[in-house]
C-alpha cells in the first residue's frame, strides 16, 4: 500500500499546516466572524446587505476524498481514536487530535427526528449514500464559487439578483469536517423541510460569489445553544434558520 501512505502523507501535512478549519469548532464568547453565515428566510429579497464571511480554505482542506480502497484500510471510529493519533502521529494534547475526536463523535450521533445523516470518507460511499438517500430521484449537486480573486473573506455583500429557489423535494447538504482526510458530515430531510436557495452575491469590491444557501423550515429538535441561535435569537423551532454554505460544501438537491 504504498500508494496509500503517499497519499496519506500529502494529506496529512495539509491538515497539520491547516488550522483554520478547526477553529470553526469552538465558538468563543463573542460572535466569531466565520459565523457570519446565517440568515432569516425574510432577508430573501434582492437588493439585501449583509456581513458575510466566506473562507477560502482551499490551501487547507484536502480537496479529494479517497478511494474506498484506501479508505477502509483506516479505522474510522473514536473507539479506535488512540490508534489512530498514533497512526497519524499526533499527540493526544495538540488541536489536531481534538478536531479528530470531535469529528468521529459528529459522526456517530444518531439522527434525530426523521433526519437522514451519515459520514462518508470516501467517493465510493458518497454515491451509494446519495443513492440511498435520493433513490430514484437524480439528484444535482449544488456549490458556493467564489468568481473573483483576492476576494475579502470577511465583507458586506448585496444580493444582487432575485433569489433563486429549488423547488426540491429532497435536499442534502455535505459539510467538510476537520480531519486528515477529506471527511463529509452529510444530513438530509425528505419532503420540503429544507429549502435550497441559489444567490448571487456581490462584494464591495466588485467581488462575486456564486452561492448556495440552506433555509431549515423546522428547528424544532435543534440544540437549544446552537450558534444559530446565538448570530439570530430565538430558540429551536421558534423560527426558520437559513445559512451560506461554504465553498467545499456540497448540497444535493432531488
Ligand atoms: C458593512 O456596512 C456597514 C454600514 O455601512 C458598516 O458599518 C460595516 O462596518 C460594514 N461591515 C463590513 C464587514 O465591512
Ligand atoms: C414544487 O414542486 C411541487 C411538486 O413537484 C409542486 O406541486 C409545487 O407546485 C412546486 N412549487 C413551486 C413554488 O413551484
Ligand atoms: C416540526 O418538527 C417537530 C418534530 O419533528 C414536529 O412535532 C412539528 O409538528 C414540526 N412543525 C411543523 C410546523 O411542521
Amino acid at each position: 500500500m504504498a500508494i496509500a501512505s503517499f497519499i496519506l502523507s500529502a494529506l496529512l501535512l495539509q491538515f497539520s499546516l491547516g488550522c483554520n478549519a478547526l477553529e470553526i469548532h469552538k465558538p468563543k464568547e463573542d460572535i466569531d466572524i466565520s459565523l457570519q453565515v446565517f440568515f432569516k428566510v425574510c432577508d430573501l429579497y434582492k437588493g439585501k446587505n449583509m456581513p458575510l464571511y466566506f473562507a477560502s480554505n482551499a490551501d487547507s482542506t484536502p480537496t479529494h476524498l479517497l478511494s474506498r480502497e484506501v479508505a477502509d484500510s483506516i479505522p474510522f471510529s473514536s473507539s479506535k481514536l488512540p490508534y489512530l493519533l498514533k497512526y497519524f502521529q499526533f499527540s493526544n494534547t495538540c488541536p489536531q487530535a481534538q478536531a479528530m475526536e470531535t469529528t468521529l463523535k459528529q459522526c456517530e450521533l444518531k439522527p434525530k427526528g426523521e433526519e437522514f445523516q451519515f459520514c462518508v470518507t470516501s467517493l465510493e460511499s458518497m454515491l451509494d449514500k446519495t443513492h440511498e438517500f435520493f433513490g430514484s430521484d437524480k439528484p444535482k449537486v449544488l456549490t458556493t464559487n467564489i468568481l473573483s480573486s483576492n476576494h475579502a473573506l470577511y465583507q458586506n455583500y448585496t444580493f444582487v439578483e432575485k433569489p433563486l429557489e429549488m423547488n426540491a423535494s429532497k435536499v442534502m447538504a455535505c459539510h467538510t469536517m476537520a480531519y486528515p482526510y477529506l471527511v463529509y458530515y452529510c444530513h438530509g430531510h425528505k419532503g420540503h423541510m429544507n429549502r435550497a436557495i441559489k444567490l448571487m452575491l456581490g462584494g464591495e469590491n466588485k467581488e462575486i460569489i456564486d452561492s448556495v444557501a440552506v433555509c431549515h423550515m423546522n428547528t424544532s429538535l435543534w440544540d437549544a445553544d446552537h450558534v444559530a441561535f446565538r448570530v439570530l435569537g430565538g430558540h429551536p423551532g421558534s423560527s426558520p434558520v437559513c445559512h451560506f454554505l461554504p465553498i467545499d460544501n456540497l448540497v444535493w438537491v432531488a
